[in-house]
Formats: C-alpha cells, sequence, structure tokens
C-alpha cells in the first residue's frame, strides 16, 4: 500500500537522500496535508490511542485544581496565563475549568491559551471548551509573555527524535533510506559523525555499549529550555506528565501505534502515531539550564494518589450506578495502577528557583 505522503518522502530521498528519523516523523505526524495529527481524531476505542483525560474526568480535574493551588500559593493576586501544549480534544482544559469553578478567583484571573498545530483537533478543542474565552496559538512563542501555568499531558512523546547508534567509528546517525528495490523505506547509518551527537547526555555516552542506541529530542529540549525561561523570568508553574525514563539511559523507543497495536513505524507515514520515551533527565538538564527549577520526575501514581484521586474516585462512585462504577473502579486502576499507566508514565514540575515546591512535588524537595 502506498500513501501520497510515502510518495513524497520517497521522491525527497531519491533527490536529497537519507532522511533524520526526526526529519521522517515530522513530516509523518506534521506534514501540513498529510501528517497524522493534521488529519485526523486518533483518540479513544475507535482510534489508535487513549490518554489520561480521556479515560477519566479525574485526571483533567485534579490538574486544574494543581494549577489552582499553584496560582494561590505563586502568583496571586495576579492574573495569570494558563497554557495546554497538545490538548488534543480538549478534554483535560474542560475538566480542569469546571473544576476550578470552586476556586472562582482563579478563573477570574485566568486567560487560557491552548497551542496547537493540527485544524482537526483544534476544531474538537473549541467545541469542548465552548461558552469559556480561550485563545488558540500554533506556538508557546505566540502566547503573550506574563505569569503562566502550563500543562503539557503526552505532548513531548510526539516531538521528533534524533537516533544514533554507537559504533567503532564513534556515534553515527541513524537515517530513514530507501531498500534496493526503491519503494521500502529502511534505516542506516550516516558515513560520517553529525554535530546533532552533542546533545547525547553524558552518561549515555559513557556507558552505552557498541551497536547501542542514543535518542536526543532537539524540539523538547528546546521547548522545555522556553517553558523554564519565562516561567524564571515571568513566574508560574509548569506541569509536563509523558510516558518515559527518569534517568537518562541507551535504547531505542520509537513506537508506532495504529488501532491500538503496535506497528512498523516506517510502514506507512502519516496513518499511525509515532512516539518516543520521554528522557525527564535530559528536560530537567534543560530546564535548569534556562534558570528554572525542576521538580521530581514522580510517577503518575504518585502524582495522582497524593493530590487524592482515591477520594474523588469514592466521591463518584457514591453516585454512580453499578455500570459506572465499574468504569470508575477500571479507570483508577489505569491510570495508578502498575499494569496501567501509574508506573510507566511520570510527572515533573518547573517553577522559579526558589518557589514554594508544587502540590505532590514536596517528598521530592532537596
Ligand atoms: C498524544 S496527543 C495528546 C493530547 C492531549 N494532551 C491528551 O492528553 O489527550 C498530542 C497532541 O499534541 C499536538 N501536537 C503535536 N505536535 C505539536 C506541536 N509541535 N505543537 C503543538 N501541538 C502539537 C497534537 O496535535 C495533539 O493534540
Amino acid at each position: 500500500m502506498t500513501s501520497p505522503l510515502a510518495e513524497l518522502l520517497r521522491r525527497r530521498i531519491r533527490l536529497t537522500g537519507p532522511i533524520t528519523v526526526a526529519d521522517f516523523m515530522a513530516e509523518a505526524l506534521g506534514h501540513p496535508e498529510y501528517g497524522y495529527y493534521k488529519t485526523r481524531d486518533p483518540f479513544g476505542t475507535r482510534g489508535d490511542f487513549t490518554t489520561a483525560p480521556e479515560i477519566s474526568q479525574m485526571f483533567g480535574e485534579l490538574i486544574g485544581l494543581w494549577c489552582a493551588e499553584v496560582w494561590r500559593t505563586v502568583v496571586a493576586p495576579q492574573s495569570v496565563q494558563l497554557v495546554e501544549l497538545g490538548p488534543g480534544r480538549g478534554t483535560l482544559m474542560a475538566d480542569a475549568l469546571r473544576a476550578t469553578r470552586m476556586a472562582p478567583e482563579f478563573l477570574t484571573a485566568a486567560s487560557v491559551h491552548l497551542v496547537e498545530t493540527s485544524p482537526a483537533l483544534t476544531a474538537m478543542q473549541q467545541e469542548a471548551l465552548a461558552g469559556h474565552d480561550a485563545q488558540w496559538h500554533g506556538s508557546l512563542a505566540e502566547v503573550p509573555v506574563g505569569p503562566m501555568l502550563l500543562v503539557a499531558n503526552e505532548f513531548f512523546d510526539a516531538l521528533p527524535i534524533r537516533q544514533f547508534e554507537k559504533t567503532g567509528e564513534g556515534w553515527r546517525e541513524r537515517m530513514v533510506g530507501l531498500d534496493t528495490n526503491g519503494e521500502t523505506f529502511r534505516l542506516g547509518l550516516a558515513p560520517g559523525g553529525s554535530v546533532g551527537e552533542a546533545l547525547i547526555p553524558d552518561v549515555v555516552r559513557r556507558t552505552a555499549g557498541e551497536g547501542e542506541i542514543a535518542e536526543v529530542c532537539p524540539a523538547g529540549l528546546s521547548i522545555a529550555h522556553a517553558i523554564a525561561r519565562r516561567i524564571a523570568r515571568h513566574g508560574g508553574a509548569a506541569l509536563i506528565v509523558d510516558y518515559g525514563h527518569a534517568a537518562s539511559g541507551a535504547g531505542d523507543t520509537l513506537q508506532a501505534l495504529s488501532g491500538h497495536k503496535y506497528s512498523n513505524p516506517l510502514q506507512d507515514p502519516g496513518a499511525a502515531d509515532l512516539t518516543a520515551h520521554v528522557d525527564f533527565a535530559a528536560l530537567g538538564i534543560a530546564v535548569r539550564e534556562a534558570g528554572a527549577a525542576a521538580h521530581g520526575p514522580i510517577t503518575q501514581s504518585e502524582f495522582l494518589t497524593r493530590l487524592g484521586i482515591e477520594t474523588r474516585a469514592a466521591q463518584l462512585l457514591a453516585k454512580a450506578t453499578p455500570d459506572q462504577a465499574a468504569d470508575i473502579e477500571a479507570a483508577l486502576a489505569r491510570l495508578i495502577g502498575e499494569e496501567g499507566m501509574g508506573y510507566l508514565f511520570k510527572a515533573m514540575a518547573l517553577t522559579a528557583p526558589g518557589e514554594a515546591v508544587p502540590p505532590a512535588f514536596e517528598e521530592t524537595a532537596g
């Protein structure tokens, strides 16, 4: 099977040679016409994957209350930009705004900004947030500067990564080229070194053996840096929740999901979701270099449990029908259980240096 995007990529490779994994991923996800996120709604049981806000309203509600509490302790009485990066269907923000009705001063102080590149998802977010005064932007740089509370759930895992393999001659970048048939995408190695390898974390550089893969996410590091600079200068906080590892390590984590099943990431660009594990240690270094403080990461299980998800579930269960009760129990297990997202997913918070440690991160303060 061939798609217009696969054909465009083949043409590009034939003309200019193999492309980086990051270029392949950027086109597969973000091509203006045929990119995965540009064309479809990938969420839910009929889509390719489900995210925490789609599993339960409790997720967005607790994050909304986290934002209101950080505003009260760190930003009030100033106004604040409530920013979400990659809001998907808009469910998290809608749940957060509903939950914070119990903190009306926060709602009065907050202006809502959504950063999204997908026209299809922007339309869904506008529907989910109808009745709220929200603004949409194509990048964080377009959001007016000022104190900010920023949330990014499953945003960083969708940003393009570069991969490098350790060889006898040093690190060589993995490139996407074409098989001898001129049709099938395949991975190969660049013939020489590349300046991009400077981003490989020191610990990976020191410990990786021959044949092992190092991953770096230049876009993720630069966005984390930009968020941290704003927070260090103008105040507020950010919350990054994603799947990934607390410590940098070697390994190929690029994966494709289509119809809730894993597939070959190179097989059908634009038709499957491509993601990679987030390296929280690398993000933490970028944040500190930009002058902000990084707290955590802690597991999603710790984060939600410390914010009181079990109490919130008990409140919902008290009013639930038996069917609803089963759904609430299942959602809770999925969000905080080891078998579900509880341990693989992590939460990291950013604040200005010297500010109060945000709720749920107190025990990690060093
Ligand atoms: C996996 S979805 C997560 C959606 C949502 N946060 C959730 O938890 O349900 C990734 C989101 O990031 C958006 N996105 C991907 N790359 C982006 C970029 N460079 N700038 C802004 N949004 C982006 C996608 O369109 C989508 O809304």
